[in-house]
């Protein structure tokens, strides 16, 4: 009979292999991401996971992308996708910063760097890391909740002379939730209070085990200030995606997932996000959440304008009807009919569940209780 690894076949629903393997473990099956399960299981789990974790589909008027399962052939290597976690001031943005510094080819180094809240980063070997900009613990279980789960590796950002402060502590414990493998950036080395040691000791408190001390999780010594050691974290990431097997197929209609959007005053509506499979193109058309629209541009984190954008790759779209929420799917449709038919259909959802949450009232609150 034919068999299929819990990661390949995550590949080809473009989802992400732990969130499989929680479905499994669910379903009375715990196996890991690289073992193998049977067909019929993997149909099973297919159904499980369209109608159980994105539950979008409500009709048959709403789009069921997880049912939607890419043959093995089709899917290529995708770049991972990385969020930088940690307490307040350990360094994060300093270490992002230090990362696009340093990673930054030269023939970009000219060009004014725009913000979209997610950028890649070329490595020497030509492969690519994209890194989502400080969304906070916040964000990132709110899209969690949200079923966007887009991360694939966390770097948990640790200052060597404060050690595991209470948003550590957060961080890890949403990223054991979420299933993502982690990297422990002990950052800060270059000042004398430093004591990186103590910081892997303190990880043994939450079960993180680092490799210095026999375990599996990486840790890497960096100095975001002095830029020391960013090829260490670069390398480190490197090997953990080469780990996950992470890949999509980047020949099909796109399926994204909103990352942030905002309402620009001089043009309109504006969303960053992040390919899931599939190739984002200028005048393709959308649905994002209950809104729908068609890409009239795209604008790659380097502020230019691009045609295209494949699996991992975070871009700016322009041609929304409306500022859609951070977490919303966004998915490419045939035809503007199609894309109005699902938009109107979500909105009404939406509208059905405002009318049913009542507002609270003091009539209504005894109410509940009598
Ligand atoms: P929030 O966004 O506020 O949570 O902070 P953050 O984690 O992004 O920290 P940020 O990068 O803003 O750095 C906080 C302070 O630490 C700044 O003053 C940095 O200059 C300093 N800092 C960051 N990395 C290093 C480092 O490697 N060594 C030293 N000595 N200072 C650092
Ligand atoms: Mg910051």
């Amino acid at each position: 009979p034919e068999t299929i690894t819990v990661q390949e076949l995550a590949n080809r629903m473009a989802e992400r292999g732990a969130d499989l393997v929680k479905a499994l473990f669910k379903m009375g099956s715990p196996v890991t991401l690289t073992q193998t399960i049977d067909q019929d299981t993997a149909e099973l789990l297919v159904t499980e996971f369209g109608h159980n974790i994105k539950r979008v589909s409500e009709s048959d008027v709403d789009i069921d992308t997880s049912a939607d399962v890419d043959a093995a052939e089709s899917l290529q290597p995708r770049p991972p996708v990385v969020t930088i976690m940690g307490h307040v001031d350990h360094g994060k943005t300093s270490l992002l910063d230090a990362i696009r510094g340093a990673a930054v080819v030269s023939g970009e180094a000219g060009g004014i760097t725009q913000h979209i809240g997610a950028y890649q980063v070329s490595l020497p070997d030509k492969s690519k890391v994209t890194f989502l900009d400080t969304p906070g613990h916040e964000a990132f279980s709110e899209m969690r909740a949200r079923g966007a789960n887009v991360t694939d590796i966390v770097v948990l950002v640790v200052a060597a002379d404060d050690g595991l402060k209470p948003q550590t502590v957060e961080a890890i414990n949403h990223t054991k939730a979420a299933g993502v493998p982690m990297i422990i950036a002990i950052n800060k080395i270059d000042k004398p209070e430093a004591r990186p040691q103590r910081v892997r000791e303190e990880l043994l408190q939450h079960e993180i085990v680092v490799e210095q001390l026999g375990g599996d999780v990486q840790d890497v010594e960096v100095s975001a200030l002095q830029k020391t050691n960013l090829d260490g974290l670069l390398n480190a990431i490197h090997l953990q995606a080469e780990i996950l097997e992470l890949k999509a197929n980047p020949d099909r209609a796109s399926e994204a997932t909103v990352i942030e959007s905002k309402l620009d005053k001089g043009r309109g509506p504006l969303a960053t996000v992040l390919v899931q499979r599939g190739t984002l193109r200028v005048g393709d058309v959308f649905v994002a959440g209950a809104q729908s629209g068609k890409v009239r541009a795209l604008t790659d984190d380097k502020g230019r304008q691009v045609k295209e954008a494949g699996p991992a790759m975070p871009v700016e779209v322009l041609g929304l009807s409306a500022v859609p929420s951070a977490g919303d799917p966004f998915t490419v449709v045939e035809n503007e009919a199609r894309a109005r038919e699902v938009a109107a259909y979500r909105q009404s959802v939406l509208d059905r569940k405002r009318t049913t949450a009542a507002p609270v009232s003091l009539e209504n609150m005894f109410a509940s209780k009598a």
